[in-house]
């Protein structure tokens, strides 16, 4: 077979990753594919810079060089962000080019319309690399779990947010300071406050939600919170009652409909995904026949992600003459098969929750908070009081309930905050028991 010919479309830290491993692994990869894989173009901010990296590939700041080029087969999209990628990779198709992406905002928001025109156009667009970054989680889902209805998807799918919160647990080291190590590491977004405040695992948990359960993608309507609120009081009592706060992405199929969020959470520690640290990444997929399946590994970096960019160019060459209607489908199910389920309000959610608040230190208050629970028919699960300190009149009191609806704690929860007993506001961090 000829040679692939690939265009990136942009050389930061993937695009990096992905030219070094075509490069170095350049044999192995051609005893795959059939055939040999090229970088020859790539689109870049800075052509000294780009220089800079000593790779054999023609370099330009035009990405028509890229997009309108009749020997480019691949487009190779790792520049990030919704605009210009959008623009670009509508043109790529609309050239009849196959397209590779790492862009997980582009897909969570665009791919409905990218898909479509995809279809029409009979190119593949691969997103492997849009979550997760080096583990094949995209694929295991849409072909490996191909027999299940699945169930549900738990995952750990921002390194930088449990980077974060494993060095601030283990090291007691600040926020912002290990943020800057994130940032230098190439992990962190362009923004961080993307990773903080959960919004690219939004973009990957809509991704993960439309392949498991066969819907359109549906970004804004994920439910997220990130981890700037979760304090080091909250993580210590946490573990005394045997849990660690993770952030995760959750995306369930009920009875009523599907619950996507994302949000810290409290897992108990014996489960593999409270145990996840540091930068890696891992994807909890529950599905009826094959019952839990947990998929780890690096969630971010030039190398990981580069490997799961470099394993769709070689599934786009080996599927290149295949007929358009036998290849596998963008989102896991055929195109005439994607079925807009209701998305649940979070007021709809059932989940456990964890509650850390301030009380007055005097007789009955105990009785008072929990009649406030009794009253809305949430069970607790745990509780643990805490002395004051030397001449402190408040005490803290952390609670475990049991699974409820949101919305009944909701109610709870203004009742809390308006009690007398009750100084300042109540934390509160979901739980999820995994089982
Ligand atoms: N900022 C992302 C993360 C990069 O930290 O996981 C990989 O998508």
């Amino acid at each position: 077979m000829r040679p692939i010919k690939v265009g990136l479309l942009g050389l930061g830290t993937v695009g990096v990753g992905t030219v070094k491993i075509l490069r170095d692994n350049a044999t192995e990869i051609s005893r795959r594919a059939g055939c040999e894989i090229m970088v020859t173009h790539a689109v870049v901010r800075n052509i000294d810079k780009a220089k800079a990296q000593g790779f054999d590939i023609e370099l330009s700041t035009d990405a028509s060089t890229v997009i309108d080029n009749p020997e480019i087969d691949v487009v190779c999209e790792v520049m990030g962000g919704e605009e210009p990628a959008k623009g670009y990779i509508l043109q790529a198709i609309a050239n009849g080019k196959h397209v590779v992406t790492a862009n997980k905002a582009l897909i969570a928001i665009h791919g409905n319309e990218i898909f479509s025109l995809a279809q029409d156009k009979g190119v593949m667009v691969a997103f492997e690399a849009a979550v997760a970054g080096g583990i094949p989680v995209i694929k295991a889902i849409r072909e490996g779990l191909a027999a299940n209805r699945i169930q549900s998807v738990a995952g750990i799918i921002n390194g930088t947010g449990n980077f974060i919160m494993t060095e601030m647990r283990d090291k007691g080291r600040a926020f912002a300071d290990v943020l800057a190590e994130a940032q230098a590491l190439g992990y962190a977004e362009a923004d961080p406050t993307f990773d903080v405040e959960g919004i690219d695992a939004a973009h990957k948990l809509t991704i993960l939600s439309s392949i498991a359960f066969g819907i359109p993608l549906k970004f804004e309507a994920v439910y997220t919170e990130g981890i700037s609120k979760v304090s080091s009081d909250d993580v210590q009592y946490a573990s005394e009652l045997g849990y660690n706060i993770k952030h995760l992405g959750i995306a369930r199929k009920t009875q009523r409909g599907i619950e996507m969020r994302v949000h810290p959470t409290l897992v108990p520690k014996r489960r593999l995904l409270a145990n996840v640290d540091g930068v890696m990444n891992a994807v909890l997929v529950q599905g009826d026949a094959v019952g839990p399946t947990i998929h780890y590994g690096a969630g971010a970096g030039e190398m990981p992600t580069g490997s799961s960019v470099v394993a769709d160019i070689v599934d786009v060459a080996r599927t290149l003459t295949a007929d358009p209607e036998n290849r596998v489908p963008h989102l896991a199910f055929q195109a005439d098969q994607i079925e807009p389920l209701p998305v649940l309000a979070s007021h709809d959610f059932e989940t456990g929750y964890f509650l850390r608040m301030q009380v007055e230190d005097r007789p009955g208050v105990l009785a008072d908070i929990t009649a406030i629970f009794g009253k809305h028919e949430i069970s607790i699960e745990a509780v643990i009081q805490k002395e004051p300190e030397d001449h402190e009149s408040v005490a803290t009191l952390i609670l475990l309930t049991r699974e409820i609806n949101e919305g009944a704690m909701n109610d709870a929860l203004t009742a809390l905050n308006g009690a007398p007993s009750v100084v300042g506001e109540v934390s509160r961090i979901r739980v999820e028991t995994l089982a």
